[in-house]
């Protein structure tokens, strides 16, 4: 495996996912908590960061160690870190280098430029430079403002580079990372969905023996996988819980847990749809709702789970980017929304916690999940908030607008399916307005609510563009939604992009 030590760049995680892409398994771990360098180790790569190095307080490892044991790549920070480090000088670029740059030379001759062709475009993202370099750094790459674009340490493995080979518009980015994890670091590119398969059942098989799990079922695609791998591993000693809070698509808990139960899945259905509604009665505040709904999910998920005897393990559909969230290097920054809505488990149930998933990225999650077979139904379903259609009904919530909401998404999400317009956007859903306007129908006057539409294009949800629906398909969505949904007589379509706007509107 490769590890990429993080000093806190918004482009770390875009390295693992490269390195992911050229099915080489890969590990961020913070620059202040280092792993086991251990014999599985192939190679480090050293991420950019916010910091200068000419910073007192600047991030520090000891490089030196490393260089000896490992190839080492240092990227942007990392390339100014390992250059100063080793008697180099590194200063401030009169000019701010951001944005597309092309190499003017290239060392061809050297194994990490292998296969860059001439004038390759660049990704530069830097306030520092380069400025010299002791006597042994073999300059293998310069744009006309940037001498220092690539170096080699003569006689090691180590390598700096100034740009960024992360970002897709770096276009030969890629090629030069298989140069290093390939060439370099002698890795073998056979980490697949396959292997990730078998080997996590083979492990959690040995992990949990004949212990029992829980397991809390959402209908998304990672508590699904999660949940088949888990199966595949222990069978009917996997217990899943799926909840009805009630605040689901309509028909949305029958036609999953059918499918659950198709897969073979150990499943229990649980109609909480009272009990979720009669606390979120009255209560109009996005944050509050969210807490409710993740107090009353632990409520009756604790309930299920006690009834099952002997139970040792919670089984979580906890992804990568999640655990890096959680222990990257980051100033502290604003909660905008608090997007965990099950916000851990009381301690006096005692469960030790097994996540299969939590190697993975999102893609890989779908691509693991094709790997076992699971209905493409369920793989290529929109995200879907913890939290439901409670944040999609602004203000407070009563069964009557969970229903009409209801109606308006399923005609929504129908004509979506039907124009194929479903897998082009990223995540599809209807809002409901708690404002009322004059409409008329027939010859009566009406004074009712609003439906809005969102879809939204995005890779991961952190920015998102609105999708640019074909105006025919929306005014037939319109339509069908104010002919036969009581209740509604205005529909609107959402054209705002995230930031400054969010995707939820609450
Ligand atoms: P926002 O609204 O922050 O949403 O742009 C980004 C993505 O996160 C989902 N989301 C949530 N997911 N619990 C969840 O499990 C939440 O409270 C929550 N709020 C937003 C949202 O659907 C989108 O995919």
């Amino acid at each position: 495996k490769i590890i990429i030590l993080d000093f806190g760049s918004q482009y770390t995680q875009l390295i693992a996912r490269r390195v992911r892409e050229l099915n080489v398994y890969c590990e961020i771990h913070p620059f202040n908590h280092l792993p086991q360098f251990d014999d599985t180790v192939k190679g480090v790569i050293l991420s950019g960061s916010p910091y200068s190095v000419r910073q007192d307080d600047a991030p520090q490892i000891d490089f030196k160690s490393l260089e000896q044991k490992f190839p080492v790549l240092g990227v942007c920070y990392g390339a100014q870190y390992i250059a100063q480090h080793s008697g180099g000088e590194v200063k401030p670029s009169s000019i701010r280098e951001y944005g597309r740059a092309n190499l003017q030379f290239i060392a061809n001759d050297n194994v990490l430029m292998k296969n860059i062709s001439p004038a390759s475009q660049v990704w530069m993202s830097h306030g520092d430079t380069i400025y010299s370099t002791p006597d042994n750094f073999e300059i293998i790459a310069s744009t006309d403002t940037v001498k220092v674009a690539a170096y080699h340490v003569a006689g090691t493995n180590t390598y700096g580079i100034q740009f960024h080979p992360e970002v897709t518009h770096s276009t030969e980015g890629k090629q030069l990372l298989e140069n290093f994890l390939v060439d370099i670091c002698g890795c073998k590119q056979d980490w697949n969905p396959d292997a990730f398969v078998e080997t996590t059942i083979a492990e959690l098989k040995a992990k949990l023996g004949d212990d029992k799990v829980v397991l809390g079922l959402s209908g998304g695609v990672d508590s699904s996988v999660a949940a088949v791998l888990l199966h595949h591993a222990i069978g009917k000693n996997l217990h899943c819980i799926f909840v009805d809070n009630g605040l689901l698509r309509k028909n949305e808990f029958e036609a999953v847990l059918d499918s659950y139960k198709h897969m073979g899945l150990n499943v229990r259905g649980i109609d909480a749809k009272d009990r979720f509604l009669s606390q979120l009665a009255g209560v109009k505040d996005p944050e509050q709702k969210r807490k409710i709904i993740g107090r009353v999910f632990i409520e009756v998920f604790d309930d299920a789970a006690h009834e099952v005897q002997d139970v040792k393990w919670l089984g979580q559909g906890t992804i990568y980017p999640d655990v890096i969230e959680s222990v990257s290097v980051k100033g502290p920054s604003a909660t905008i929304k608090s997007h965990h809505n099950v916000g851990g488990l009381p301690d006096y149930m005692k469960l030790k916690i097994v996540e299969p998933l939590n190697t993975l990225f999102k893609d890989e999650v779908r691509k693991v999940g094709k790997a076992l077979g699971i209905d493409p139904l369920i793989l290529g379903r929109h995200p879907f908030p913890g939290p439901g259609l409670a944040i999609r009904i602004l203000g407070d919530i009563t069964p009557e607008k969970v229903a009409i909401l209801q109606e308006a998404d399923a005609i929504y999400t129908n004509n979506l399916k039907e124009s194929g317009w479903y897998d082009k956007v990223w995540q599809a859903g209807a809002i409901f307005l708690p404002v009322q306007s004059v409409g008329v129908m027939g010859d009566e006057r009406t004074y009712e609510h609003v439906i809005c539409l969102r879809a939204v294009g995005s890779l991961d949800g952190m920015t998102a563009d609105w999708s640019h629906l074909p105006y025919e398909l929306l005014a037939k969505i319109s339509n069908e939604i104010i002919n036969n949904v009581k209740g509604i007589n205005r529909v609107v379509y959402d054209i705002s992009s995230k930031p400054p706007a969010t995707i939820e509107w609450e």
